[in-house]
C-alpha cells in the first residue's frame, strides 16, 4: 500500500510540474520587467535552432553569464569601497542598491563589523593613486568662480562621454534604464566608490574583476577623467533627499563608521572572528575572496594571450548584450548568421560608429574601437558566423530594373510593410521593426530574400508575419530595397 501512495504521489507531482511549467513561463514572460535570460529561454532557444545548422568555430566561445562566481573578488574591496557603504550593504544589499543580485544573510552588526575588518586585513594593492587638478577635489561651495567654471568644463565633456557611452543600457539609475539587465543602479554609487578606484576601473576593468561582464570601452586616460568628473558630481548618482520620517527609521540601523574602523583595523581577534563569519556564511560560494578555502576546486578560465575576435568579445563582452548560436545575452541581435545577414562594409562602419538602426530598442554604445579591431571583428563575423545553405542571390548578375522597383514600392505599401517599417525618412512609417532606409547597404539581398520567404527561421519569436509571397513578389520587394541606398536618401 505504501508503495502504491508513493507512486500515486509521484505520478501527481509529474502533473502537476507538466500543468504549471508553461504557465510559469508565461507568468514569466508577461510579468517579468527585467531582460534577465531564464534558462528555460535558452533551452526553447537551443531546440529550435538545431545545432547542427551553426557552423564550427575557430575557437570556444565564453557565456559571460555562466561565470564561476557572480560577485566581484573581494579582495581589494576596502579601496573600492567606503567602510559605512559596506557596513550598510552587508546588513541588507537590496536596501543599498535597489537591484543588488546579492542575498541579505541576517549579519548582525557585531559580525558586520568583524567582516569588514577581515576584508581589510586582506587588501593587497591601494588603487593606482591618481594625481588630479586641486579643485576637482574641492566641494562646490568651496570653489572660486574660477574654479567652478573650470569644473564645469571638465564635467561637461564627461557628460558628453557618458551619453555617447550608452552606460545605461546595463545600468538603472535609480529604477530607470538597464534594460540589458545586468549592471548594479548607479543611482546612489557616490555614496560607496573611491574617485581613484573608479578611474581604475574604467580604465582597466578585468585588473579588478577578470568575469565582469561590463565592456571595457576604449577611452583614453582624458574621456576617463570627464567621465569620473561627471559620475562624482551629476545629482542622479547622489540619494534623492528622504523623509525625516523613514531617515529617523533608518538612524535605528547601525552603521560602522570609518572613525571606529580605523581604531579596529588592526585588531588580529576580530580579524579572526570576521574570517570566521566570513567561513560560516559561505561568502566564497560568490565570492574570491583571499585566504578563505574553497569546498570543490574552482577552475579558472585561462585568458593569456587570447588575441583577435576572441581578445575583443572578451574585452567588449559583446556577448553581454548579443547571442552567438548558444552563448550569450538576447538584449541586442542574435549574431549567430550575421555573416550571412550583413554586409562587410556597413558592419565595418557600424563598429567604428554605431547608428540607430531598430528605433524602439536602445542603441549599441559607442565602445571606441579602432580600425584595426573592427576590421577582425567584421572578417571574422563573414567568416564564421553563417548560415550552413547558400543563399541564392538573385540580383547577383543584374540590378533590379526600375519596373521591379516599382512594383516593389507598390507591394510594400499594399502588404502593409510601413505600419513596422519605415522605408523613407520623409515618408515616416512604423517603429515597430528596423528601419530600412539604408537596408541596402546594410542587408545581403540574399538574406532579405530568406528573411522574407519566412521571417521566423532566423527569429523563431519574430513578430513580422509570413506573408506567404510568392517568387515573383519576393522579387520585387528585394529589388525594391536594395535599392534604399545612402545615397539615395541624400545624406
Ligand atoms: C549568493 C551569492 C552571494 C553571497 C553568498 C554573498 N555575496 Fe556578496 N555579492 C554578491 C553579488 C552578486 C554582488 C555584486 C553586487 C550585486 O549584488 O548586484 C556582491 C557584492 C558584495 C560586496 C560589494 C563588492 C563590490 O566590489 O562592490 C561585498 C563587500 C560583499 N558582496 C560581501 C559579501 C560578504 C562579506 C558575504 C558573506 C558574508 C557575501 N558577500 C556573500 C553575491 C553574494
Ligand atoms: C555591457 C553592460 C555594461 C555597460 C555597457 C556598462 N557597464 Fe558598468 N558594470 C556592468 C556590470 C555587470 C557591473 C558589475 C560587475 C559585474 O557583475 O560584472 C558594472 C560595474 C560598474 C561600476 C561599479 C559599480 C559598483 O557598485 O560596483 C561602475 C562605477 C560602472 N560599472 C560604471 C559604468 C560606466 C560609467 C559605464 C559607461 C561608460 C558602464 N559602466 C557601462 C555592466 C556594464
Ligand atoms: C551593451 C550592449 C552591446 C554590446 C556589449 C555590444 N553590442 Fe552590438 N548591438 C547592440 C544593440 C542594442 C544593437 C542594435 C542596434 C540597433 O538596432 O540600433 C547592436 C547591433 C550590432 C550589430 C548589427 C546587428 C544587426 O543585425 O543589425 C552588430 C554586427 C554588432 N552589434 C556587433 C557587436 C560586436 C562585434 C560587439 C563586441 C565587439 C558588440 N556588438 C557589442 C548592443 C551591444
Ligand atoms: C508586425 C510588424 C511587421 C510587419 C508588418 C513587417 N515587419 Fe519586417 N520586421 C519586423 C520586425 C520586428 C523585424 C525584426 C527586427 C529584428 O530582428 O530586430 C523585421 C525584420 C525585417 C527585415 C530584416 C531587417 C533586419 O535588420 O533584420 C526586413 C528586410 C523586413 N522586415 C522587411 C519587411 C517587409 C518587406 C514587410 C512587408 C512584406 C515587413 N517587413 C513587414 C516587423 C514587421
Amino acid at each position: 500500500m505504501r508503495l502504491r501512495s508513493v507512486v500515486k504521489l509521484y505520478k501527481r507531482w509529474y502533473i502537476i510540474i507538466l500543468v504549471c511549467l508553461p504557465f510559469a513561463a508565461f507568468l514569466h514572460i508577461s510579468f517579468g520587467q527585467e531582460r534577465k535570460i531564464d534558462n528555460m529561454f535558452l533551452e526553447l532557444d537551443k531546440k529550435y535552432r538545431l545545432p547542427e545548422q551553426w557552423s564550427v568555430l575557430p575557437f570556444e566561445l565564453e557565456d559571460p553569464y555562466k561565470r564561476v562566481k557572480n560577485g566581484p573578488p573581494l579582495v581589494n574591496v576596502i579601496y573600492k569601497a567606503k567602510v559605512e557603504w559596506l557596513s550598510r550593504w552587508i546588513a541588507n544589499p537590496k536596501k543599498v542598491v535597489a537591484n543588488a543580485k546579492m542575498p541579505n544573510l541576517g549579519l548582525d552588526f557585531d559580525e558586520i563589523k568583524a567582516v569588514i575588518v577581515f576584508l581589510s586585513s586582506i587588501a593587497e594593492n591601494d588603487v593606482p593613486q591618481v594625481t588630479w587638478d586641486e579643485f576637482l577635489l574641492k566641494k562646490e561651495d568651496d570653489l572660486s568662480e574660477d574654479e567652478y567654471d573650470k569644473m564645469d568644463k571638465v564635467y561637461n565633456a564627461g557628460k558628453g562621454v557618458w551619453g555617447r557611452a550608452r552606460c545605461t543600457i546595463c545600468h538603472p539609475i535609480k529604477g530607470v534604464g538597464g534594460n540589458v539587465g545586468v549592471g548594479p543602479d548607479l543611482g546612489e554609487i557616490t555614496t560607496k566608490i573611491n574617485r581613484n578606484w573608479l578611474h581604475s576601473w574604467l580604465g582597466d576593468t578585468k585588473s579588478h574583476f577578470p568575469d565582469t561582464m561590463m565592456a571595457q570601452y576604449r577611452f583614453t586616460d582624458q574621456d576617463v577623467r570627464w567621465l569620473v568628473e561627471f559620475i562624482m558630481r551629476d545629482t542622479q548618482f547622489v540619494p534623492e533627499e528622504k523623509d525625516d520620517e523613514i531617515s529617523s527609521a533608518e538612524s535605528d540601523v547601525k552603521i560602522l563608521t570609518e572613525k571606529e574602523f580605523s581604531g579596529l583595523r588592526k585588531d588580529a581577534a576580530l580579524i579572526e572572528k570576521g574570517k570566521d563569519v566570513v567561513e560560516k556564511a559561505r561568502c566564497f560560494v560568490c565570492h574570491d575572496i583571499k585566504g578563505i578555502s574553497e569546498l570543490m576546486p574552482v577552475v579558472e578560465r585561462k585568458r593569456d594571450g587570447l588575441a583577435g575576435f576572441e581578445k575583443l568579445l572578451y574585452e567588449i563582452r559583446c556577448l553581454t548584450c548579443h547571442r552567438i548560436q548558444d552563448k550569450g545575452g538576447t538584449y541586442a541581435p542574435n549574431l549567430t548568421f550575421a555573416g550571412s545577414k550583413i554586409k562587410m562594409n556597413w558592419e565595418n562602419e557600424f563598429l567604428l560608429s554605431p547608428d540607430i538602426i531598430r528605433p524602439l530598442s536602445q542603441q549599441m554604445p559607442k565602445f571606441n574601437l579602432n580600425e584595426n579591431e573592427a576590421k577582425t571583428a567584421t572578417e571574422y563575423i563573414e567568416k564564421n558566423l553563417l548560415i550552413k545553405e547558400s543563399l541564392p542571390d538573385i540580383f547577383k548578375d543584374a540590378p533590379p530594373t526600375t519596373e521591379i522597383i516599382a512594383a516593389g514600392e507598390k507591394l510594400f505599401y499594399e502588404k502593409g510593410c510601413n505600419t513596422c517599417h519605415a522605408e523613407n525618412i520623409t515618408k515616416g512609417g512604423g517603429v515597430v521593426g528596423p528601419n530600412l532606409a539604408t537596408v541596402g547597404d546594410r542587408l545581403q539581398s540574399a538574406y532579405i530574400l530568406y528573411h522574407l520567404k519566412n521571417p521566423q527561421r532566423a527569429n523563431p519569436q519574430g513578430v513580422e508575419p509570413n506573408f506567404g509571397l510568392s517568387d515573383e513578389e519576393l522579387k520585387q520587394l528585394v529589388g525594391f530595397l536594395m535599392d534604399h541606398v545612402k545615397k539615395k536618401e541624400g545624406k
